[in-house]
Formats: structure tokens, sequence, C-alpha cells
């Protein structure tokens, strides 16, 4: 197959707000080195964390090209062997980096064929979110049925998925999200309360909580929110329950003295899902697991808004204000 030398692509040289985000037409295809994959992208995942590579919260090399997912076909193999048996036009989701592009190289460890029956937009809406929704909720707590979980950002791309998932356990959901639109969306999930924290009558989540659950506090605390809502979560959450920090939408929560967890024996965890899925035996059972819901139709997912990849400005304007619900995805 001949490919092109150079391709669409977006590309940041420094970090800064949306307007650092660079859509160009002559980026160089990159070659698969061993070990990797070269895959046409179809669709492209948007993922907060992509924000925050873009304002260098995390840092990284630039220039960057952002994105951490991607589905699409194999379209060529680097040199060496093949462990996972993997074919040119192969249909393959993956995550690594430089997704917001036509072509990326990725290492073939970190790529999934997708099982006919899936769509690679469905696969993109829950990709990245959905695995990290899983390992969040198995292996960070272990969410049982009865469990009163609080749910922050509910109606975003990960709360979104974290909401079905959570309901499909047994769990009692109380899920916060900014707006009525947001609001109706999880409760139309079976979330069981829902408080629009931006409303003036939400504002005071932390005694809704509490009353909602006769003063006791919940279980467990999924905070991606970071900023604006880690002390409320800490005030929210039961005596010996648990909060897990997994994001910073709002701004990173302020380092923490030991002595706010101490007395209420709070365990808290920051993790992250490539810590979840570094082994390819790890990466394929949370993925078997996330085909499975997506292809029995438990777990459905939601597509906010599919941006040409020249529209990425917006797309990050988007999502950083607040305006989407689910995942937002890129066509390179
Ligand atoms: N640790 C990990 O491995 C991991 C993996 C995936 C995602 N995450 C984290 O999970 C969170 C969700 O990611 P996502 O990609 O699915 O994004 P998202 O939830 O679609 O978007 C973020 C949402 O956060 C809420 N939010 C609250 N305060 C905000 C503020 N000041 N600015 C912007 N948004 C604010 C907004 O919902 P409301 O309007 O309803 O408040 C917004 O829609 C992010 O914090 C992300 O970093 C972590």
């Amino acid at each position: 197959m001949s490919l092109p030398s150079t391709m669409n692509a977006v590309v940041i040289e420094k970090t800064g707000g949306p307007e650092v985000l660079d859509f160009r037409t002559d980026h160089p295809v990159p070659t698969p080195q061993a070990g990797e994959l070269l895959i046409k992208n179809n669709i492209s995942g948007i993922n907060f964390i992509d924000t925050y590579f873009r304002t260098g919260l995390y840092p990284a090399p630039k220039p960057e090209v952002l994105g951490r997912e991607g589905a699409g076909a194999i379209v060529a193999l680097g040199p060496g062997p093949n462990p996972y048996n993997f074919q040119v036009g192969d249909r393959v989701a993956w995550l690594s980096t430089s997704g917001y592009a036509q072509y990326t190289a990725v290492p073939a460890a970190k790529a999934v064929k997708i099982p006919d029956g899936i769509s690679d937009e469905d696969v993109m809406a829950s990709f990245l979110s959905g695995l990290t929704v899983l390992s969040l909720v198995k292996e960070t707590y272990a969410v049982q049925k009865g469990d009163w979980v609080l749910v922050h950002a509910a109606a975003g791309g990960a709360g979104f998925l974290m909401t079905q998932v959570l309901k499909s356990i047994g769990a009692h959901v109380i899920g916060t999200a900014g707006g009525p639109e947001k609001v109706a969306l999880v409760k139309g999930l079976g979330a069981d309360h829902v408080i629009d924290y931006r409303s003036e009558e939400g504002k005071n989540w932390v005694e809704k909580v509490k009353e909602i659950t006769g003063g006791r506090g919940v279980d467990v605390v999924y905070d991606s929110v970071g900023k604006d809502t880690w002390e409320g979560s800490l005030e929210a959450v039961k005596r010996k329950g648990t909060i897990v920090w997994f994001g910073n939408a709002s701004g990173p929560v302020p380092p923490l003295p030991l002595t706010k967890i101490s007395p209420k024996c709070v365990k808290v965890a920051r993790p992250t899902l490539f810590g979840y899925i570094e082994t390819r035996e790890e990466f394929e059972f949370y993925v078997n697991e996330l085909f499975n819901q997506l292809k029995s139709g438990q777990l459905k997912a939601r597509i906010h808004k599919v941006y040409p990849l020249e529209q990425v400005r917006q797309a990050h304007t988007d999502l950083e204000g607040r305006k989407t619900t689910g995942k937002s995805l890129l066509k390179p």
C-alpha cells in the first residue's frame, strides 16, 4: 500500500489556551518502529487530559500532537515480531499518544481489534473513558451492590459511563451535574438522585448528600472535578469511606495534609487508567469487559459531537466551557 508522506494533524509548539492548537496539512506521516503499528485513524477521542497537556498542567515535550486514543485501520506494521497477530486492514482501537492526526504509530501492545457489531464511533465514545471507569469501580474501590456512591460531573464523558456501570452493579448513585439538561440526562440513566451543583439550590450539595444518606455520608466519592469539589467530597464521604480523586476538570486538588483524612479514617486514592492496564493481560481484561458491555447493550455510549480536525479549538473550548455531555470526537 502506498502511503502519503504528509498528513493533517494538530500540533502544539507551546502550552496555552485553545489558540495554541495548530491545524496543519503538512505534518510528516510517522514510520512505525519495531513493536508498532501505523493506524489510519477513522475517528479519535477527545479527553479532558488533552487539555492538561495543552495547558502544561501535565508536562510533555513540545512540539506535541495531542490525543490519547483512536480507532481506524492498520496500514503498516513495524519490523520484527508480531506477537498479537495483527494484519494490515484490521480495524483496531488504540491508546497511546498523537491521536489528533490522520495517521498514528502506536505500540501494538496497546491496540486491540474491534469486534464486529461495534462501530468505531461507539468504541471511541467509551474506550479511554470506559476502561477508566471499569478499573476505578473494580480496583480502586470495589463497588458493591447497595453501596452509596457520589459521582461528580456525571453527565460528562467518564461520568455518563460511570453512572451506568454503577447502576448495573446495583449501587445507589448520587450524581452531580451542571444545569437542568445535564441533570435530566443523568436521571435518565437511572441515577437515584442528581444535584445541579451550579444552581443556587444545589450549591449546598454536601448537605443534600448527607440528607439523602440519613446523615451517614456516601461509601465512596468519584471526584474528577478536583479543586472546586475536593473539600465537599471530604465532608460528603462517610466515616471509613473512600475518596477517589481521578481528575482536575476545575484544577488540581491542592496538597492535602494527612490530618484532614484522619478524623473519619478516610481512604484516598489518586489513580490513573494507565497504571491499571500496564500489562497486555490487564489491558485485554478491561477491553473484553468493555466490549462485552457495549455488545450486549448494557453500556450505551453517548457522542456529544464529532468535530472535524480543523475545528479542534472549538472542541477544546466547548469541553472546558462545560458545554458538552458524553464524549467529543474528532474526525481526522
Ligand atoms: N485518572 C484517569 O486515568 C482519568 C481517565 C479519564 C478521565 N479522567 C478525568 O475524568 C474527568 C472527566 O474527563 P472527560 O474527558 O470525561 O471530561 P468530561 O467529564 O466530559 O468534562 C469535564 C466535566 O467536568 C465538569 N466540570 C466541573 N468543573 C469544571 C470546570 N471548572 N471546568 C470544566 N469542567 C468542569 C463539567 O461538567 P458539569 O458542567 O456537569 O460540572 C465538564 O463537562 C477529567 O477530570 C479527567 O481528567 C481521569
